[in-house]
């Protein structure tokens, strides 16, 4: 029997200079897809996963998250008032239980191992998830939740995949794979940011893990890889050696890089189109602006 995924990582320490100058002010996970902060589909979606311990490994300049999960009474007292029911219901997902949620810094920005590692007290001996906000992905089963019940089989440590251009793998994670049984993949190997030709696939990690404790403790040993950095990556690919039980899911659903601008317009126009009530317009738009030349 595998132990319950309870408890979710969040890291959002990073400082988002990809958008500036709007990242000035704004931290990046607030920044909106329509009408939701892009924290608010990664905490929805590990919700759906059974998790109940939101662990937001955070830096300076990142207090707005921490307003925006708080109880907002004063707002909240107004909307009553003027019976905007429907309005209270929204801001109902962004409330969280007493204690559920907890704030960690990352003193230095070294790394996302390090990020991870910077919450290893508040995981103790637990399996747990990590959810990069950055990577957002549409599908009808949450992609955590199609990871947890993978992962109620096989235990270990287990990483989302997706496949992307060969060209294209020194921007992830990339898995060496030994056994495919579709939708899991046995890993062998795990290399961060590798050139293309020394890359062993073009099977890339993508922001959702299942890990377990023991990769904390190899954070513990990791030194500096990639990019001078300490990575998540190595620390996963040491467990392939200490315990042989790394595994790669190919999940179903649309994967969107809300890290690069290109990235996030282009959810920006998905999860528009996916709501009934500004759809026909913007699909007007969109029609409109393709058959002319922009
Ligand atoms: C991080 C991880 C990388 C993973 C990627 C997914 O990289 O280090 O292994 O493939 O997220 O988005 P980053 O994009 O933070 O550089």
């Amino acid at each position: 029997m595998t132990k319950e995924v309870t408890k979710a990582i969040f890291p959002v320490a990073g400082m988002g200079t990809r958008f500036l100058p709007a990242t000035k002010s704004v931290p990046k996970e607030i920044m909106t897809l329509v009408d939701r902060p892009l924290i608010q589909y990664a905490i929805d979606e590990a919700r759906a996963a059974g998790i109940k311990e939101f662990i937001f490994v955070t830096s300076r300049g990142k207090g707005a998250l921490e307003d925006y999960f708080d109880h907002a009474p004063q707002l909240e007292q107004e909307l009553k008032k003027k019976n905007k029911n429907k309005l209270l219901e929204v801001l109902e997902t962004t409330n969280m239980e007493s204690g559920a949620i907890a704030y960690i810094r990352q003193h230095k920005a070294l790394g996302l191992g390090h990020a991870v590692w910077c919450a290893r007290r508040l995981i103790a001996d637990e399996p747990f998830a990590v959810i990069l906000p950055d990577d957002v992905i549409a599908a009808e089963k949450p992609c955590l939740q199609q990871m947890v019940e993978a992962y109620a089989e096989t235990g270990g440590n287990m990483v989302a995949a997706m496949e992307v251009a060969p060209e294209q793998t020194s921007s992830y994670g990339v898995l060496d794979i030994c056994e495919e049984t579709d939708p899991l993949v046995k890993v062998q190997g795990m290399i961060e940011k590798p050139d293309a030709e020394d890359a062993p696939s073009n099977l890339a990690v993508i922001g959702r893990y299942i890990l377990s404790p023991s990769v904390l403790e190899n954070l513990n040993h990791i030194q500096s890889g990639s990019g001078g950095e300490i990575q998540l990556t190595d620390a996963i690919a040491r467990d392939i050696e200490l315990a042989d039980n790394v595994y790669g899911y190919r999940f179903r659903g649309q994967r969107f890089d809300c890290g690069s601008k290109s990235g996030f317009l282009q959810a920006t126009v998905a999860f528009g189109l996916a709501r009934p009530e500004l759809r026909d317009d913007l699909m007007g738009y969109l029609q409109s602006v393709t058959q002319t030349d922009v």
